[in-house]
């Protein structure tokens, strides 16, 4: 009897340790992290090699999109974000302020003869043509180009979204086909004006005394083009041959065999060279107009004051009235 009563009471007992073992709140067992196992992010970059590249299994023919995690990505990516802006301030800023300096300085460079009134041919319809469809181009490519890597920064808080968005479409769409107009000029540029671009060395003597620009009343001789024009003429066409090369590869990306990481020298070319050739072609501006008294007539008319090209273009104004006195009365001049 005792037995039972023993036993009986035993099970109440483990009866009732499990009732109140079930009542207690079960100790909260750490939720399973599924990635613990997993490799870090930051783990896989150091464990890539540049030219590593973390890659899965596709199925889809592009065989580009198996790449997970390319480390160079990072070293783009902070290229763009700090390095870029950088060039861009230095360049583009810096001339802007330096041409500012310079105008209040030595201000504008006035014919120190004054108009004579009389005017000669310097640049002929299909020269100015050649030189604003180039300028025109150029002039959209940089800023939709500065749109391109700075408009989210700069534009963007500026006039909000949709504003922004439309621009940026819009100055997408102008990059990719005023590219061609742009190409088109340079090599017209090149065809038409490399005869007189030669180095000679009337341009040292120019260079060595300054252009005449910083001094007043210092004329050194020049013929068609001076040094300093010269040396515009060269960066426009290599600075315009790489723009284009490089550009072709971002119109038509990973052809030739060309991965990720030729893409990413690509940008990074174009988009320093485009900083600087801006740079360039803002002193270029401003010495072809408010810099010069005389000077946008050239690109403009294409009529120059003889004084303006006697102080500038003294062998080459030469040259045309030679020519001048040579053609019969009623032949139009040559240039
Ligand atoms: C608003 C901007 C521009 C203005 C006001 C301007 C003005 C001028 C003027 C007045 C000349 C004739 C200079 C002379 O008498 O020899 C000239 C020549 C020239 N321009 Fe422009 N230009 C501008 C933009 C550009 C751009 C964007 C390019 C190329 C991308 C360019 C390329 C040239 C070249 C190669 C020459 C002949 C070489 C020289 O004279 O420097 N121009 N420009």
């Amino acid at each position: 009897m005792k037995t039972a009563i023993h036993a009986l009471r035993a099970i109440a007992l483990a009866l009732l340790l499990t009732f109140v073992g079930a009542l207690q709140p079960v100790a909260a067992q750490p939720a399973p992290n599924p990635t613990a196992q997993s490799v870090k992010e930051d783990q896989l970059l150091q464990a890539l090699k540049p030219g590593d590249t973390l890659s899965g299994r596709i199925s889809i023919p592009d065989a580009k999109a198996a790449n997970l995690i390319q480390p160079e990505g990072q070293a783009w990516r902070t290229f763009h974000q700090g390095s870029l802006p950088t060039i861009a301030g230095v360049a583009i800023l810096g001339m802007t302020a330096l041409l500012a300096l310079f105008f209040l300085v030595r201000g504008r460079i006035r014919i120190d003869k004054g108009f004579s009134g009389r005017t000669v041919t310097r640049f002929a319809g299909f020269d100015r043509f050649i030189h604003w469809v180039t300028a025109g181009s150029f002039i959209v490519l940089a800023l939709s180009g500065l749109n391109l890597s700075f408009g989210k920064t700069l534009i963007l808080p500026l006039f909000g979204d949709a504003t922004f968005s439309t621009l940026a479409g819009l100055g997408k769409l102008a990059h990719n086909y005023l590219a061609f107009p742009f190409m088109a000029g340079v090599a017209l540029m090149l065809v038409v004006w490399v005869k007189d671009n030669i180095p000679t060395r009337l341009d040292l003597d120019w260079i060595k005394a300054g252009g005449g620009i910083f001094a007043k009343g210092v004329h050194p001789p020049a013929k068609r083009f001076n040094a300093g024009q010269k040396g515009i003429f060269w960066i426009v066409v290599l600075g315009g041959l790489v723009m284009s090369a490089s550009g072709w590869h971002l119109l038509f990306p990973f052809t030739d065999g060309h991965n990720v990481v030729d893409q990413q020298f690509w940008v990074n070319l174009h988009a320093v060279l485009a900083m600087v050739f801006i740079a360039v072609m803002l002193a270029h501006a401003y010495i072809g107009s408010v810099g010069m008294e005389g000077a946008f007539d050239a690109m403009g008319s294409g009529e120059v004051d003889e004084n303006w090209a006697h102080e500038h273009h003294s062998l080459w104004l030469e040259e045309q009235k030679k020519l001048r006195a040579k053609a019969p009365a009623n032949a139009l001049p040559a240039e």
